[in-house]
């Protein structure tokens, strides 16, 4: 160690490896500082932005279904949520559940202690007499603590296609990994967005207002305030593109001119030439064939499909075998 060496932050460290790549790239993991989860929030109400409504029309319409098949011989049950975030589309399973006398605690967990705090507070007024047990940390963590604990039958919920977020490889290791830490007769539900017009998938990343233009920008924003970035907001163009082949749905911010951007927590200097990409998010879209192979890779079968009425979305409900 020397004078200079600084303990660098891992967004620091990531930003910096990601734009050192060619073709450059940045974690989407990186949207979600407050303004994006505040930007996000906005997107799940847009028009264009179907995911959301199509998943809160599945859990209303076929919450009786879905709590049969969660069931089984009426036996208790932990629902763990992966990635809780606000709770809203939930809160429509379990105040159900609730009603329909289930046995079950649920168990969020979340990344973020502050997510939760939140969420707990809310259920609290909203659902006073859901059992909740809050998890804070990693996913893997989380479960393999419940598993040290409590020997009840598991429900995991991945919902709002954030298995999307993932490559198809990445995907394939996580659904693994995932399997691995349930037991035999655990059910999983996980929501995958389906493949449709092309059209209508580059609407809901392409929306009239905007809104998503600013939660991909917002990415220059946040390097510009924590890590003393100097990127010009105005000379960056938000343009996703989707690909029907693979259903790869990717967004990119694009340097409109040759420029330089300095970054003054890595202290580097990072060149653009006119028309250059970067890569900043991956939201896969999938056939229902994917869904079947990523089901049998990680070891569970598929129990059940609850799907909307446009067929845009699925939830999936897999048993670990
Ligand atoms: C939260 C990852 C499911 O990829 O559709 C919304 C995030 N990005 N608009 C998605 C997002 C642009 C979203 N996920």
């Amino acid at each position: 160690m020397n004078d200079t060496t600084l303990v660098l932050s891992t967004f620091a460290e990531d930003v910096r490896a990601g734009l050192l790549q060619t073709p450059k790239t940045l974690p989407s993991k990186y949207f979600y500082d407050e303004q994006g989860d505040k930007l996000f929030q906005t997107i799940m109400g847009l028009g264009e932005y179907y995911l959301t409504r199509c998943e809160f029309e599945i859990f209303s319409e076929q919450k009786e279904a879905i709590l049969k098949s969660f069931l089984g011989d009426d036996e208790a049950f932990r629902l763990v949520e992966l990635g809780a975030g606000d709770g809203t589309k939930t809160k429509i399973l379990m105040s159900h559940f609730l009603e329909a006398g289930a046995d079950f605690t649920y168990n969020p967990i979340d990344i973020s202690q502050n997510v939760l705090e939140q969420l707990e507070a809310d259920l609290g007024n909203t659902v006073p007499d859901l059992k909740v047990e809050p998890i804070q940390g990693d996913y893997f963590d989380a479960l393999e603590e419940l598993n040290r604990n409590h020997s009840l039958k598991e429900v995991v919920l991945f919902l709002g296609s954030n298995i999307g977020n993932f490559s198809n490889e990445g995907a394939e290791q996580f659904l693994s990994k995932l399997g691995n830490s349930l037991s035999e007769g655990d059910l999983l539900l996980i929501g995958f967005d389906l493949m449709k017009n092309p059209q209508t998938i580059l609407n809901a990343y392409n929306d009239k207002l905007g809104v998503t233009k600013e939660f991909n920008l917002n990415l220059l924003t946040r390097m510009n305030n924590e890590l003393g970035a100097n990127f010009d907001i105005e000379k960056f163009r938000h343009f996703p593109t989707y690909d029907p082949i693979t259903g790869e749905t990717r967004s990119h911010l694009i340097s409109t001119v040759d420029q330089e951007v300095y970054i003054e927590v890595l202290d580097t200097t990072f060149r653009f030439d006119a028309w250059e990409a970067i890569h900043t998010e991956v939201s896969q879209k999938y056939s229902p064939k994917m869904i079947e192979n990523f089901a049998q890779k990680a070891g569970f079968r598929i129990v059940e499909n609850f799907t909307d009425e446009c067929n845009y979305y699925v939830d999936s409900l897999w048993e670990k075998i």
